[in-house]
């Protein structure tokens, strides 16, 4: 018998099956078998045959990547076999990018010729903003981004042509070189504020503050700490293997769409608070605390099962999300130029508290990326309703990424679950006159 196979008796009729495993090229990346080899098992000729159930993917891989690896329990996260750590120090957001996008870092010339295909991409049509104006004036920011994403795939027809090289870099491109215009845009609009335009001397997270903050100067220098700091958290953001949002790209896309409406999709599926909304939460729950004194009560209404503390759990992470210790460094070289924000102090009691606690320590919850994005992104004057956005903007590099492995995987089909049935056997249809009120 191989030994690189399950043996799986069904004790319901004593049959015994063999079924290979898969194995990753190191044990530390998993193993699997094929859910489709399940289905010989049977108990009868018209048995349907077994199925895998898991309802939230807790244990089910849905693809094989090459691109971002998480170690939950260790709180390990590397993009393409680089540390996060390594990459937040020494990287950009765009050489990151690049590297997520294509497997390697760019030589000089490569990452030249990159940039520059980016910046050249930032302008939008000028019809987007006759759209972007029949928005409310209170319109959230996320809602507009997903909208005017997806309606990017009616200016660019090309994007349908999704097996096509040609047109798969030039919708990379556009969605990143766009999607901080869409952003910026949105903000000025719920300002009530003329849209300011990219500027191409400017890199990716300046023209970002740029088209967010100009106002009457004729040339707007972005605070170079403040500048970093953007580029270190659009670094953290950039990708998180199969996430919610991730996963929705990916789904949406194995229809074979255009990427605008995929990229809107997995945007939709970020802006929801147990995923990228939870950064906005996070500020709204330590507002609602107000003091370090009400903490200890705001703890105890959680373990009371009023709501969650939001920022902290992951499904992956059952340990410290590496990406929050980043994120705590970043907060000191702001606070430095913003001064304190004083919700600061409010999140570090709620976590020194929570850590300690047993309820928490039990369930292995712990700050994830999300508690301390927000605290940063409100002393650099973001509005809360821009968080996600934030969010959307860096992982959009990734979304398109995951795609293109996607596409390019000959074992990938339309993405579509099984499921266990639950409801009537057959019945007639019931004329009005005979039918009994429930
Ligand atoms: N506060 C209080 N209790 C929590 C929290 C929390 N933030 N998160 C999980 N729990 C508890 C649950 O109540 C549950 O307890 P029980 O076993 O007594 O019923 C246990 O921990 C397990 O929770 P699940 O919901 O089963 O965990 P799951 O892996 O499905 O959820 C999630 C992960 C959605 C991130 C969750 O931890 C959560 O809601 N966190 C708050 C929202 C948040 O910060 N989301 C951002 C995630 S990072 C990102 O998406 C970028």
């Amino acid at each position: 018998m191989a030994n690189n196979t399950l043996t799986v008796t069904d004790n319901r009729t004593g049959k015994s099956y063999e079924i290979p495993i898969f194995q990753a090229a190191n044990p530390i990346y998993g193993a699997a078998i094929r859910a489709p080899d399940l289905r010989q098992i049977k108990t009868s000729e018209d048995d349907f045959g077994l199925m895998s159930y898991d309802p939230a993917f807790m244990n089910t891989a849905s693809c094989q990547s090459r691109i971002t690896f998480v170690d939950g329990e260790k709180g390990i996260l590397r993009y393409r076999g680089y540390p996060i750590e390594e990459l937040a120090e020494k990287s950009t957001y765009l050489e990151t990018a690049y590297l997520i996008l294509y497997g390697e870092l760019p030589t000089e010339v490569r990452l030249k010729e990159w940039v520059q295909k980016i910046t050249f991409h930032t302008m939008i049509h000028e019809n987007i903003k006759k759209f972007m104006d029949g928005f409310h004036h209170d319109a959230h920011p996320m809602g507009m981004l997903v909208s005017t994403v997806a309606a990017l795939s009616t200016f660019y027809t090309d994007g349908k042509n999704i097996f096509d090289p040609q047109s798969q870099k030039m919708q990379t491109y556009r969605l990143i070189g766009k999607m901080p215009t869409l952003a910026a845009f949105a903000y000025r609009h719920s300002r009530g504020l003329p849209y300011a335009y990219p500027d191409n001397d400017l890199s990716y997270p300046g023209n970002l503050l740029n088209m967010l903050f100009k106002m009457t100067e004729v040339k707007y220098r972005p605070n170079p700490i403040l500048e970093r700091a953007l580029d270190v958290l659009f670094i953290l953001h950039a990708d998180h293997e199969q996430n919610c949002g991730t996963n929705a790209m990916r789904s949406v896309g194995s229809s074979h769409v255009d990427s605008y409406s995929a990229v809107a999709a997995a945007a939709a599926a970020l802006y929801g608070p147990l995923h990228g909304g939870a950064n906005e939460e996070v500020l709204r729950m330590l507002t609602e605390i107000g003091s370090k004194d009400g903490v200890p009560g705001f703890i105890k209404k959680v373990k009371a099962g009023e709501g969650r503390l939001m920022g902290f759990g992951h499904r992956v992470y059952k340990n410290y999300d590496p990406r929050a210790k980043i994120i705590k460094q970043v907060a000191d070289q702001v606070f430095e130029v913003t001064g304190r924000n004083p919700l600061l102090d409010i999140g570090l009691e709620v976590e020194r508290i929570a850590l300690e606690d047993d309820y928490f320590i039990k369930r292995k919850l712990y700050p994830n990326v999300d508690f301390y994005s927000g605290i940063i992104y409100q002393a650099m004057g973001f509005p809360l309703e821009m968080f996600p956005v934030l969010f959307a903007i860096p992982r959009t590099s990734g979304w398109v990424a995951q795609w293109l492995e996607m596409l390019g995987d000959p074992e990938q089909k339309i993405a579509r679950p099984r499921q266990l049935y639950l409801g009537s056997e057959e019945r007639h249809y019931v004329t009005m006159s005979e039918r009994k009120a429930a």
